[in-house]
């Protein structure tokens, strides 16, 4: 689709941070505006129309302090038609440009989560049934962690985030200050996503029922989408200029369906740190790192024996890729700045201590079933236990109870799986056939359950729920009571009803 661009000719962008509006008592209070405007992404590329949070793809930075609140106004200043396709695949007619913004992995009560109802159009002319504020209120008391925003409105969330709707939050604190990490210059946010051009710079996305070029079955909804072209912080394959030193990545998968397989051309090693909710219990050393749709990587990557040399950070495609592919790239590091100061930051062995959830009481386990089912003209559609979005909530955990949640998944590809609210920790993945599953409806295991691995071992807000196998996850409800969501984060399934409510009963 898009026309061959050159790889690693534009410098990756800084993102910035963004200040608030005022402060009073304290509280910080931020404004931000969704916008339509323009952005060069590629040198070789006309400007491309975007819709942005301040203007920015991605969106400014939210860096913040653990036990400092904030508030947010998110407004919606977006032209009154989409700009993307909407098609007979919008199942949820609403108003074309609905907006609603959630702050992924954070603790927040349900009246600022983002719930997908709770949308809103320009001015607030027009509000979805669950809309309850204009100005959304973040607690900030969870752990450091590296967090995102995104658009949530529902049904056409894919088209909203893939249109520009994205920015990343931080949250630091104390424990974390304590460990002496790269800082500064030397911690760099990377937002990975991809897209797809027109040849005169406009996004592409695919259009249904009319679009048989992209071999998707027809008619049928958008059953995913890959894009061509790789963007990180909103430039298409960039490199960066490092000096020899150790750098800390902080590492969103901001992409629709897309999942990457990360590692470095120059063969060697990198440390994860952190994870979806915060440091890891002890540094991970990884050669390759898989990341799905919404998870983040704490990384460190050190160039110090790496002296005028470039890096790629790649994408393994697998053993059997389409020659035409080129997303087997991501990035490039230059080690070509000089060392202005020596490195004193560290690489600890051991980070943090997460108390584990399984020594308390388990108040109740649900069998949650991730199943191919058809919509009403026929056509496949993923589902969570066979139910729809409009379905009533079968999910109401007790404030402050842990759960044992089992994700069985009954199709042959990987979905990423995110609760709101909370922040879970992974308990094993185990294999079933899932050839006699189809026959029969009955799990017959082929395997032992297999633990998480090291890098997963922290808190977690998404967790990839691989094919044939049931995932486990333990979760405690809280601190808020109220209506959220769990989904598929592969926007493109989340849309089309892979995402169900659930309640924190008082
Ligand atoms: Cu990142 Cu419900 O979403
Ligand atoms: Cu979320
Ligand atoms: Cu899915």
């Amino acid at each position: 689709m898009t026309r061959k661009l050159e790889k690693f000719v534009d410098q990756l962008p800084a993102i910035n941070t963004i200040k608030p509006l005022e402060v009073k008592n304290k509280r910080a209070f931020y404004e931000i505006k969704m916008e339509e405007f323009t952005q060069k992404l590629h040198r070789d590329l006309e400007p491309t129309r975007l819709w942005g949070y301040n203007r920015q793809f991605p969106g400014p930075m939210f860096d913040v302090n653990k036990g400092e609140p904030i508030d947010v106004k998110w407004m919606n200043n977006l032209p009154g038609k989409h700009l993307l396709p909407l098609d007979e695949s919008i199942i949820h007619h609403e108003p074309e440009v609905r907006t609603v913004t959630h702050l992924h992995g954070s603790e927040t009560r349900s009246d600022s989560d983002g719930y997908p109802e709770a949308w809103f159009t320009k001015d607030f002319k027009q509000v979805g049934p669950f809309f309850k504020r204009e100005i959304y209120h973040y607690p900030n008391r969870q752990r450091a962690a590296t967090l995102w925003y995104h658009d949530h409105a529902m049904g056409i969330t894919r088209l909203n985030v893939y249109a520009g709707l994205v920015g990343m939050y931080i949250i630091r604190d104390q424990e974390e200050r304590r460990l002496k990490l790269p800082t500064g210059d030397y911690e760099i946010p990377l937002i990975i996503a991809d897209r797809s051009f027109n040849e005169d710079g406009s996004l592409f996305y695919p259009s249904q029922p009319n679009n048989p070029s992209r071999n998707l079955p027809n008619p049928s909804i958008v059953p995913f989408f890959l894009g061509d072209t790789i963007l990180v912080n909103g430039k298409v394959w960039p490199y960066m200029e490092v000096e020899p030193k150790k750098y800390r990545f902080r590492v969103l998968n901001a992409s629709n369906t897309r999942g990457y397989q990360l590692y470095l051309d120059s063969g060697q090693s990198f440390y994860q740190i952190g994870t979806d909710g915060g440091l890891l219990p002890r540094t991970v050393k990884l050669d390759k790192l898989v990341m799905e749709p919404a998870e983040r990587a704490d990384l460190i990557i050190d160039f110090s024996k790496y002296e005028g040399k470039s890096i790629i950070l790649k994408n393994d495609l697998g053993s059997n890729p389409d020659p035409n592919d080129e997303t087997f790239d991501v990035m490039q590091f230059r080690v070509t700045k000089t060392l202005t100061k020596e490195d004193t930051s560290k690489i600890p062995k051991r980070l943090s201590t997460i108390p584990s959830l399984k020594t308390g009481m388990v108040a109740g386990y649900r069998n949650l079933k991730l199943i191919e089912s058809n919509d009403p003209l026929g056509r496949p559609m993923p589902l969570l236990n066979n139910k729809k979005w409009e379905d009533p909530v079968t999910e109401k955990p007790r404030l402050g109870t842990t759960e044992i949640w089992s994700f069985i998944n009954t199709m042959p590809f990987t979905h990423p799986i995110h609760i709101h609210l909370i922040q879970f920790q992974i308990l094993d993945r185990r294999p079933f056939d899932l050839d006699f599953y189809n026959k029969t409806g009955q799990i017959r295991y082929t395997g032992p359950a297999r633990p998480p691995e090291p890098n997963e071992r922290g808190l977690k807000d998404t967790v990839a729920a691989p094919a044939g196998e049931v995932t486990r996850v333990i979760v405690r409800f809280g601190p808020y009571s109220g209506q959220y969501v769990w989904h598929c984060h592969i926007l493109e399934h989340e849309d089309h009803d892979m995402m169900r409510p659930f309640i924190v009963r008082e």
